[in-house]
């Protein structure tokens, strides 16, 4: 066990798929995973372990915003071993050739902030993917039918932002989508010397305010869970 995370020794898999939503970590787990066994409930938090052809892979949530994601990702790293992370969330697009459920690989994430950014001191560190995990995604990607984008995001602290001027020069500069996690995951993983990708679906459009119904997202979320799986283990 450890503070946040109540598994016993082993019962983490080596790779971790992150949704923010622990009842998204449930439906993946139950819609994807064999023999999916909860391994978590702390405060709500659920995490899952089970197999997919064969490999043993754990779901488990982030929650939101990357306090909450640096909480799980440090002990799963850490207390258990985690060596491939894995975040499957929603995002905001930024850019006007992006549509909804469109899936954003995220090659980078551009931050105003992260949990970590006291060790950087004035270095602007750049979180970034684990290249073979973005290639195998991009790969897997292109083989599905699922229009995807691959390049820089951006892992905002907040969701209701008073500062749209800052949106704004994200989309001037190619910033391609908005979510709230991946850089802190990029980082820790960068740290500790672990695989880190965020594989995104878009739920919302920052230019044109759309946005999936929520009975859509369900859906659109299943193929990011897929790719997610298979770049794992290309
Ligand atoms: N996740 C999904 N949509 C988002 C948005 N518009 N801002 C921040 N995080 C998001």
């Amino acid at each position: 066990m450890s503070i946040h995370i109540g598994a016993k020794p082993g019962e983490i898999a080596e790779t971790v798929l992150m949704p923010g939503d622990p009842l998204r970590a449930k439906w993946a787990a139950e819609t994807f995973l064999e023999k999916p066994k909860l391994v978590n409930e702390v405060r709500g938090m659920l995490g899952f372990t089970g197999t997919w052809r064969g490999n043993s892979v754990t779901i488990h949530g982030s929650g939101m915003g990357m306090p909450s994601l640096s909480i799980y990702a440090n002990e799963l790293i850490k207390d258990y071993g985690a060596q491939t992370l894995i975040r499957i969330g929603s995002t905001g697009a930024m850019q006007s050739h992006i549509k909804l459920r469109d899936v954003i690989l995220a090659m980078t994430a551009s931050t105003l902030s992260t949990p970590s950014k006291g060790l950087f001191k004035e270095i602007n560190f750049a979180p970034c993917a684990d290249w073979a995990l973005l290639k195998n995604a991009a790969m897997v990607a292109e083989n599905r039918d699922v229009a995807t984008h691959v390049g820089g995001i951006y892992s905002s602290d907040v969701f209701y932002d008073e500062r749209p001027d800052l949106n704004e020069q994200m989309t001037r500069h190619g910033i391609l989508a908005v979510e709230m996690e991946a850089a802190e995951l990029y980082t820790l993983a960068a740290r500790y010397g672990r695989r880190a990708l965020a594989v995104l679906t878009v739920s919302d459009h920052l230019l044109t305010g759309d946005a999936l119904p929520s009975e859509d997202r369900q859906s659109s979320f299943g193929d990011m869970v897929e790719i997610a799986l298979e770049a794992a283990f290309a």
